[in-house]
This record gives C-alpha cells, sequence and structure tokens, in this order.
C-alpha cells in the first residue's frame, strides 16, 4: 500500500518537472505541490472505486472473505486465518503539508490518517513445546496516524528520466486500540494482553523512529524505481487520475 501512494507522489512529480520553466522558481515549487496534492485528492477516489481496468482492487474499505498462512520459523510453526477481514481509513487522510523543493530536488509531506483500522474473526492455532489454539473477533486501529516524509530524486539531464534516491518515511501514532477477543478466557487478563499490544505497537511505531525509515527506504527506494521503469509516466498517470 504504501508503495502505491508513494507512486502517486513520484508521479505527480514527474508529470510536472519540465513543465513552466519559465515561472519563478518559488511559483513553480507551489504550483507542483498543488498538483501534487490535487494527484492525492483524485487518488481518494481510486482507493474508493477501484480500478478495473488496471486491475486495481477496491482498496478503502479493502476486504477479504477468507485467507489463512502458514507459519514455519524455527520454533514457532503452525497456522494464522482471517475470515471476514475488512481495513478501513485508507481513504480518510489529510495533507497536512506538501512542499516541493526543486533545488534540492526533493519533496518533503506530512500526511495524517485519522484512523487505520481492521475488523476480522481470526483463528489461530500454533505449536512449539505447547500448543496455541485461539480464536474470535479482532478489531484494531491506529489512531492519529501521522507520515512525514521526503523524497528525494533525480533527474536525467537529456531524457528527463526520473530516478528516485532515497524516500524517507517518519510515521508516528497518537494512539493505538486493540480489542482482539479470546487471547485469554478471562477477561481482565484478555484486557490486560490489548494492553501489551497496544503498548508494544505504539513504541515499535514511534521509538524506533529510524529503524523504520531505514527499513522503508531499503524497500521503497527500489520498489519506486522498478515500477517507473515498467509503465510509462501517461500509463501511471491514468492509473491516479481515471482510475473509475
Ligand atoms: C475505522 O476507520 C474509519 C475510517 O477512518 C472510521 O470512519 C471509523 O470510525 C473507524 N472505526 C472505529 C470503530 O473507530
Ligand atoms: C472464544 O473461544 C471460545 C472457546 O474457547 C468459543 O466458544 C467462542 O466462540 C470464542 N468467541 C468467539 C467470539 O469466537
Amino acid at each position: 500500500m504504501k508503495s502505491v501512494f508513494l507512486i502517486t507522489l513520484i508521479v505527480a512529480l514527474g508529470s510536472c518537472q519540465g513543465a513552466e520553466v519559465a515561472e519563478p522558481l518559488s511559483a513553480q515549487e507551489r504550483s507542483i505541490s498543488s498538483v501534487i496534492v490535487d494527484g492525492l485528492e483524485a487518488f481518494r477516489g481510486v482507493l474508493q472505486n477501484g480500478s478495473p481496468k488496471h486491475g486495481l482492487p477496491v482498496l478503502a474499505p479493502m476486504k477479504a472473505a477468507k485467507r489463512s498462512f502458514e507459519i514455519n520459523s524455527g520454533e514457532f510453526s503452525g497456522t494464522f486465518g482471517v475470515e471476514n477481514f475488512e481495513l478501513q481509513g485508507l481513504d480518510q487522510y489529510e495533507i497536512i503539508t506538501m512542499n516541493m523543493d526543486v533545488i534540492r530536488s526533493r519533496l518533503t509531506f506530512n500526511i495524517n490518517f485519522a484512523s487505520l483500522n481492521f475488523t476480522t474473526d481470526y483463528e489461530v492455532d500454533m505449536g512449539s513445546g505447547y500448543r496455541i489454539k485461539r480464536n474470535g473477533g479482532a478489531f484494531f486501529a491506529l489512531e492519529d496516524l501521522n507520515i512525514q516524509g521526503k523524497i528525494s530524486y533525480s533527474l536525467g539531464v537529456f531524457t528527463s528520466q526520473l530516478r528516485v534516491k532515497d524516500v524517507l518515511i517518519y510515521p508516528s501514532v497518537g494512539n493505538v486500540n486493540s480489542q482482539i477477543e479470546n487471547l485469554s478466557q478471562y477477561r481482565i487478563f484478555n484486557r490486560k494482553l490489548n494492553e501489551i499490544i497496544e503498548e508494544f505497537v505504539t513504541l515499535t511505531i514511534n521509538e524506533n523512529t529510524d529503524f523504520v525509515a531505514d527499513w522503508v527506504s531499503e524497500q521503497a527506494t527500489p520498489i519506486c524505481n522498478d515500477l517507473i521503469g515498467d509503465r510509462t509516466l501517461s500509463d501511471i498517470i491514468a492509473i491516479i487520475t481515471g482510475g473509475n
């Protein structure tokens, strides 16, 4: 998902490179920023309606009837399954800032998600020394999720080929809400386990900032470049603007 979002930014970026060269720099930067903001607003529609033409499913809400995963990592092995999974809120973002810096070839932004949450039924069956078997309903939310980011890019002198040099993403979360049923059959203990999960996720997101940023950068930079390499700019713009 993150990569789809990044591509939008990059494409918007690419689509206005070379345009309006005559404009003063600051006006140019403002107009590029506003094209990106418009692109992201249009992208909301793609998330909500999907784009059958381009094989993109509806992602807000994102639903999965049934899915199961085999887990096999040394000590732990077993299966983890979800049913009636629904993720909400990918389209509920607010663009707080969007700043283009043409001289430094970079884009900085700040985007806020009010609530990114999923509901699902789950089933876990794992064994090592002992066996854990759980099933029930679950609700899990990241509230006030803030994504601060910086994308550095370069442009080929002759080809205008856009390359992403670095993608830095710093997420932070205001509140984590975990309501997973049946972690324990005792209600008090179940609440306690959910609190541990809430704290763990909050700390992982908010305190491991550099770790997350490095990881995203490593993952996202080649993905962005691969995707740019495979498609023409107009293809990608068509996905974003003509989604439905
Ligand atoms: C889940 O997220 C959606 C979209 O952000 C929001 O409208 C809804 O209130 C959230 N659900 C709960 C229970 O918080
Ligand atoms: C929780 O687990 C019990 C058995 O341990 C099961 O009877 C019950 O249906 C489960 N709750 C839900 C909501 O699935």
